[in-house]
This record gives structure tokens, C-alpha cells and sequence, in this order.
């Protein structure tokens, strides 16, 4: 694909900053040509190598009962799918990648909270297992099977506080439907703040008249009808809250989603006697009359806690769309000036059906760096967590850019008709091009603050920067000036 020779280009921009040794990541075009950790491959065996890796990295979602089409957890289960499993693993951030982990390694910050991607190591492994004829081994290397929660368990653990959403129904047919579908009191007595939340959607078929529906419905795909929903907490007489009470952008919740931590010093307040506002649903059809509602679960910080970060949500935003059918690396850029000095937490990447790239850049003085690509696949809704020390780090004037790519082609299996124009739309077959991002504003004071743990923490010299904090390379003394001089 021609974006890949871009990416290239980009990256030199991006590697020509100064990074300490400890901090490179290779690019995994340099990575490639090293010979691969691993035994030769005749002596890559499934019970001794591939199933520790599918253990890790895939049976959370391909084991029975679980999101995927099928089991990748025996030898049996596994065997007919070791060229396809190839196939997929080999892609690393292309939209069809399997694990569905996107960001690209060869470009912007490699640190992750949750990273369940592949090594380079691993992928070579299962590369050389299924050439080498995907052997089974010997049956005593096989590791213990993997237990796992069941599917109705919360991943962050039990919530303290479950706030359900009015159930909703969608027919077997049906064009998108989109719109507000009402609010549902906390019930809660006391402020708290949030520490976190974790959206879980139970749907379930039913007919029209309530009968058992016919048919196997737990197909993929089955298991969700809300694409995505915009919510946010409101006082009881249903008015929107000042951001201080608790008000103001809360994670949009999107099928797929994993849940959001917030920052721990930037907990949200949901306040006494609140109800939460379900906004701006967008249901689809899944070919069964299907009812389902949202559970919202929070976990709270302990009583008496009080936040000391402002959190905020930013969406680096392209409304201009002009996608062309039956074109690939179409592009379009969206920008935003960073009000205030802000610490980026996450990055989620906001496109529909054509969409297969965001990148984030920032510029700051003439220099633009990019923070972060990743391919992106619609049937993926993905967001990434920066790992404490990778949080960029940006001074206020700072510029966002976000650019998506998409692409019309057939090679693109999510475009239903790729002779089409689109535009900007709500529509999964509409466009956006959305670079979602949560943070927190700091001060001037927590700014200099974060920059000196981070140096800490990197064991910087003065001189020295890491992608993604602009400041860190003017040392200590110097920062305080330009922080507070910079417009
Ligand atoms: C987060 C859940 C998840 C994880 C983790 C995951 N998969 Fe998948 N996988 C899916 C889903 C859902 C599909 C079907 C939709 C798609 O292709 O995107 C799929 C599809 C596939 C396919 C293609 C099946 C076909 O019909 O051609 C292969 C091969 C595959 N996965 C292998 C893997 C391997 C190997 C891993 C681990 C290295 C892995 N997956 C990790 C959810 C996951």
C-alpha cells in the first residue's frame, strides 16, 4: 500500500529527535533482518511454542463461548487454521491484524498500559511453526490449560455502584437508527468519584410478541446492537452539570470498547442525586428482533478522596471529508491548539467504514513529531493507553494534527459499495475522522513537576528527550521560563 512508503518518511521526522539508547525502539524493518530469537524452525512445536503465545495473546477472545468465530485452544482446534493464523499475525498493524492491536512500531511511542500485541519474536515463532508443517510436539510440553472469567464478569472486578440504561429494541431489518433513549437515576446519596468505567451491553433476541426467537442468533456479530452511545450525568431535574459538578465529555461508550481508568490524581465526580443521560444512541440491526439494554459500572475512589488533576477530553476533529470511491490512500487533516498545557492519556483513533489509519502529530515551534499511528479496522473500536512515563507531555500552543487515511478500494473489506462518494455523516457508511483523546490540564507548577519526574524516571540527562514532551530536552532550569513564557 502507498501509505506505507509515507510512513517511512514520517518516521525519519519523528526518529531524527534525540532519544536515549534505552528508550529506542527498533523499527521493525531493522528488526526483521536479526535472526529471530527462537530454535530453528523444525524444532518450533505446538505444545512447546505456539500454545503458550495463542494462551496469552488469544484465547481471552478465541476459546468456546467467547467473541471470536472459533477455538483456538486445542491442537485439533488449532491446526486447520495455522496458514490463516499466519497470515493475520504477519499483517502487525495492518487493518486485519490479528491480535486486533493496531499501533504501528516503527513510528511514535512504543509504551502501553494492557499492550497484548505480538513480539516480533512471537510472530517469527508461529511463522516458522506453521512452515516448518505446524508439528503438535511432544504431548508433556503442553501448558496447563488457561482459566478464564466468565464473560458476564466485569473486567476491572465488581463494580460499587451498576447504573442500567431503559432496554431498547431493535427489529431483524432495519436501516441505523440513531437518537437520545432516555436517563436512569445513580440512586446515589453521597458525591464519589470515579475511578473508572466499564460499559457492558446485554442483548438478547426476542420476537416482536415476546416469543423465544428461532434459530442460532449467537452468531458473531450477534451479541451487540448499539454501535455507540454518547451519556453524561445531569442533575435530577435532567439539566446538564457545570464540569466542576460532574458534567462535561465522559468516555463515549463504542461496541468492542474496553473500559476506562482515569487518571488516578483526575478521578470524576458523579455527584449525589445525579442521573445518567443517554444522549445520542446509534443502533443497527443484526438480522434478529433483538432487546438490549447498557450497564454502566463504576468503580469509585475511597470516600474522602479528592482529585488534584483537572481531567479533559479532547477530539482533534476533520469535518471537511471528500472520500473519492475506488481510491486508496485518500488523507485529510484535522487541528487543534492546545489551550492549556495537557498530559495525553489515551489515544483512540475515530473513522468508519473506510477508514484504515490515524496518525497524531504535534507541533510545537516549527517541529512537527508524531505520537502515535495505528492502522484501524471499523470492526475494531480500539483505544490506547500510554504507559505513565510515555504520556505526552505538551505545553500550551501546542498544535494537534490528526490525519486519517482511507481507502475506497475493494481491498478495503469494510466498504459496502466502494464506487461511493461519502462525506461527513453519522452513518457506519458516512465518514468521520475523529482522533479521540483523553487528558489532563496541568498548571505551569504540575507541568515543570511532570516533565522532572519524567526525566527522573527516564534517567534523562539534561539534553536528552523522549517523543512526545517537547519541553524535556531544555533541562530543568530552562523549562520553568519557557513554560511560563510560551503563548
Ligand atoms: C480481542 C479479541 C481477539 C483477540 C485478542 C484475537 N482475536 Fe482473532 N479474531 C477475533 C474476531 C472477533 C475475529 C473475527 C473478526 C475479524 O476477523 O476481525 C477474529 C479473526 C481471526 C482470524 C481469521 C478467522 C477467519 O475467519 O479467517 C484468525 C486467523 C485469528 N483471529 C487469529 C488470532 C490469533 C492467532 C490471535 C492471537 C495472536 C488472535 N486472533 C487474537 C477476535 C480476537
Amino acid at each position: 500500500m502507498q501509505w506505507n512508503l509515507q510512513r517511512r518518511s514520517a518516521g525519519r521526522v519523528a526518529w531524527a529527535v534525540v532519544v536515549p539508547s534505552a528508550l529506542v525502539m527498533l523499527p521493525w524493518s531493522a528488526m526483521a533482518q536479526e535472526a529471530p530469537d527462537g530454535p530453528p524452525s523444525a524444532e518450533v512445536t505446538f505444545t512447546k511454542d505456539i500454545a503458550p503465545i495463542l494462551q496469552q495473546k488469544c484465547q481471552n477472545c478465541h476459546r468456546p463461548g467467547a467473541l471470536a468465530p472459533m477455538s483456538l485452544v486445542t491442537y485439533e482446534e488449532v491446526r486447520p487454521w495455522a496458514r490463516s493464523i499466519k497470515y493475520r499475525t504477519g499483517l502487525r498493524d495492518k487493518p486485519e491484524a490479528m491480535p486486533p492491536w493496531f499501533i504501528e512500531r516503527d513510528i511514535g511511542i512504543q509504551q502501553f498500559r494492557d499492550d497484548f500485541s505480538l513480539t516480533e519474536d512471537e510472530i517469527a515463532k508461529i511463522a516458522a511453526w506453521v512452515d516448518g508443517g505446524a508439528a503438535r510436539g511432544n504431548p508433556a510440553d503442553m501448558p496447563p490449560p488457561r482459566i478464564f472469567a466468565d464473560a458476564s464478569e466485569w473486567l476491572l472486578g465488581q463494580p460499587d455502584l451498576i447504573v442500567s440504561s431503559p432496554s431498547f429494541e431493535m427489529p431483524a431489518q432495519s436501516p441505523d437508527w440513531w437518537g437520545p433513549i432516555g436517563a436512569t437515576p445513580t440512586g446515589l446519596t453521597e458525591n464519589r468519584y470515579v475511578a473508572s468505567v466499564e460499559v457492558k451491553e446485554v442483548a438478547e433476541p426476542t420476537e416482536p410478541d415476546g416469543a423465544e426467537p428461532a434459530g442460532d442468533w449467537r452468531t458473531t456479530g450477534g451479541r451487540a446492537i448499539v454501535h455507540h452511545l454518547a451519556w453524561m450525568p445531569v442533575s435530577a431535574e435532567g439539566r446538564p452539570l457545570p464540569e466542576d459538578e460532574g458534567g462535561g465529555i465522559w468516555p463515549l461508550h463504542e461496541v468492542g470498547r474496553n473500559p476506562d481508568v482515569f487518571d488516578a490524581e483526575a478521578g470524576r465526580l458523579l455527584k449525589a442525586g445525579s442521573s445518567l443521560m443517554f444522549v445520542n444512541a446509534h443502533l443497527h440491526a443484526i438480522g434478529k428482533h433483538t432487546r438490549a439494554r447498557l450497564d454502566f459500572g463504576f468503580r469509585f475512589h475511597p470516600r474522602g478522596y479528592r482529585p488534584t488533576k483537572r481531567f479533559v477530553g479532547l477530539n482533534v476533529d476533520t469535518r471537511l471529508l471528500d472520500i473519492r470511491g475506488m481510491e486508496a490512500n485518500q488523507k485529510f487533516e484535522g487541528f487543534l491548539v492546545l489551550p492549556e498545557h495537557t498530559k495525553i492519556i489515551a489515544f483512540e483513533p475515530h473513522m468508519h467504514a473506510a477508514g484504515v489509519r490515524m496518525c497524531l502529530d504535534a507541533i510545537w515551534q516549527n517541529t512537527a513529531e508524531t505520537l502515535s499511528c495505528a492502522g484501524y479496522n471499523h470492526g475494531w473500536v480500539r483505544t490506547y493507553n500510554y504507559a505513565d512515563d510515555a504520556a505526552p507531555l505538551l505545553p500550551k500552543g501546542t498544535i494537534l494534527r490528526s490525519t486519517g487515511y482511507f481507502d475506497t478500494t475493494p481491498a478495503n473489506r469494510n466498504v459496502a459499495d466502494p464506487r461511493n462518494w461519502t462525506g461527513l455523516g453519522h452513518r457506519t457508511m458516512d465518514n468521520m475522522s475523529i482522533s479521540i483523546l483523553r487528558g489532563i490540564h496541568l498548571t505551569d507548577e504540575e507541568f515543570e513537576e511532570e516533565m522532572a519526574e519524567r526525566l527522573d524516571n527516564l534517567g534523562l540527562a539534561d539534553g536528552q528527550t523522549v517523543i512526545g514532551c517537547p519541553l524535556c530536552e531544555y533541562g530543568r532550569a530552562v523549562q520553568a521560563v519557557v513554560t511560563s513564557g510560551q503563548q
